[in-house]
């Protein structure tokens, strides 16, 4: 079965081209796997992953994860059909496990103005975990304006619309391999 690697695809009567291949996203996230294993050795982290987009990025972070560790999702409201934030955020489903005094890593798809990141952050300190550290595949750095500390970023874009490896526009593209952007931008 091949994975799905198109040269470009057409979304919502738009045409977007490949910006991060698979092989490059892959190495990156080996590096990332590779870092945290080192850095939380002994100290069984639980991933936290942010639905939906975060799903694919953490399933494969964590085959690179070589330390025990758990994982758990929460859910927020998102885009909706639009390729700008709402600047609203809404909890759709919380997290199960109990993580006071747990090593959390928060999982996100994309950092673009922080507003999810710092919410959440604010939310789940209220817990009483040992610690909170962000992973992040991709942040949009120019757009970022709430104050958003991230420790293990895959990598830094323009502030451009992304899609694909789990992220959507209007719910399609999520199954694309690698990151594809708007043509022409
Ligand atoms: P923030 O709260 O503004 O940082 O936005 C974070 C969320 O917006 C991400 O988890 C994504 O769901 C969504 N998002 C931001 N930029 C993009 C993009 O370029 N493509 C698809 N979704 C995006």
């Amino acid at each position: 079965m091949e994975r799905y690697l198109p040269e470009s695809v057409t979304v919502n009567q738009e045409t977007f081209r490949v910006y991060l291949t698979h092989d490059e996203i892959q190495e990156r996230i080996r590096m990332l796997g590779a870092k945290i294993s080192e850095d939380y050795e002994g100290k069984r982290p639980i991933f936290i992953g942010v639905l939906n987009g975060a799903y694919i990025f953490l399933a494969d972070l964590m085959r690179y994860v070589s330390i025990p560790c758990e994982v758990d999702f929460l859910k927020l409201s998102s885009y909706g059909a639009e390729k700008v934030s709402s600047g609203k955020v809404r909890d759709l489903k919380e997290v199960d496990a109990n993580i006071k005094g747990r090593h959390i890593i928060l999982v996100e798809d994309i950092v673009d103005t922080g507003l999810s990141i710092h919410y959440l952050y604010k939310k789940l300190e209220k817990f009483e975990p040992a610690s909170i550290r962000v992973s992040t595949l991709l942040h949009k750095k120019e757009a970022t304006r709430h104050d958003v500390q991230l420790h293990y970023t895959g990598f830094e874009i323009p502030n451009l619309f992304v899609l694909g490896y789990g992220l959507d526009y209007a719910q399609e593209g999520r199954n694309l391999a690698q990151i594809y952007i708007l043509e022409g931008s």
